[in-house]
């Protein structure tokens, strides 16, 4: 089922995503991502981007020392394999993601967490792996008319509160260090406060 769904999206994304208005969408998306990116000091760290699919983010960390991407589904993991084969890619589920405690400098989970009911594993996950002082860059969906109409796309899509982002990363020890806005975006940049 979800192979299937997201088999779809991939074609969407691969014959749509460049084509207007659908560009100028992502275009403001990906420039608030740089300006997060840039407070990171990514160069030559360990980074793991959650969701990978078709590699939207991959692009913009070509200094990384090593860079994984992980996704569940398989399709998507194809072809970013052949876009970008410099990156490390791993078929899994990011509640469960199989690196080490205290092993990454950088996370990324964009344009994920819209998909998933409770986010609190996740977050509590993502804190395992990252290094103290480690960064979290996570983008959700804001509440609004665009995001309502997204389940035309036949899935449900949960919808989030900058608030209630801020109280769960605090809850799982982060702290918030940026926060950007675009249509149908909300960009965030925690830091890991806890060992
Ligand atoms: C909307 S796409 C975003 C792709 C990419 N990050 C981007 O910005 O273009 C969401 C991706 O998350 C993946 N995904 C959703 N839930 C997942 C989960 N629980 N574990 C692993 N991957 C998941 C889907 O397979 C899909 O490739």
């Amino acid at each position: 089922m979800n192979e299937l769904y997201w088999k779809s999206k991939k074609t969407l994304y691969e014959r749509f995503r460049h084509r207007a208005p659908f560009q100028k969408i992502l275009e403001r998306e990906n420039e608030n991502l740089l300006r997060l990116l840039k407070q990171t000091h990514h160069c030559d760290k360990a980074v793991v981007d959650l969701g990978v699919g078709i590699g939207n983010v991959i692009q913009f960390l070509p200094d990384a020392k090593t860079l994984i991407g992980i996704d569940y589904t398989d399709s998507m993991i194809k072809s970013t394999r052949e876009n970008f084969p410099h990156c490390k890619l791993i078929l899994a589920d990011v509640m469960h993601i199989p690196l080490s405690s205290n092993s990454v400098d950088l996370i990324t989970a964009v344009g994920l967490t819209e998909y998933l009911k409770d986010i609190i594993p996740l977050a509590k996950e993502v804190c395992r792996v990252l290094k103290p002082g480690g960064f979290l860059i996570i983008t959700f969906s804001p509440k609004n008319i665009l995001t309502r109409l997204r389940v035309l796309l036949g899935r449900p899509v949960y919808s989030r509160k900058p608030e209630q982002m801020i109280s769960v990363a605090k809850f799982c020890g982060f702290e918030i260090v940026d926060e950007l806005q675009s249509l149908m975006q909300h960009q965030a940049l925690f830091a890991k406060t806890t060992d």
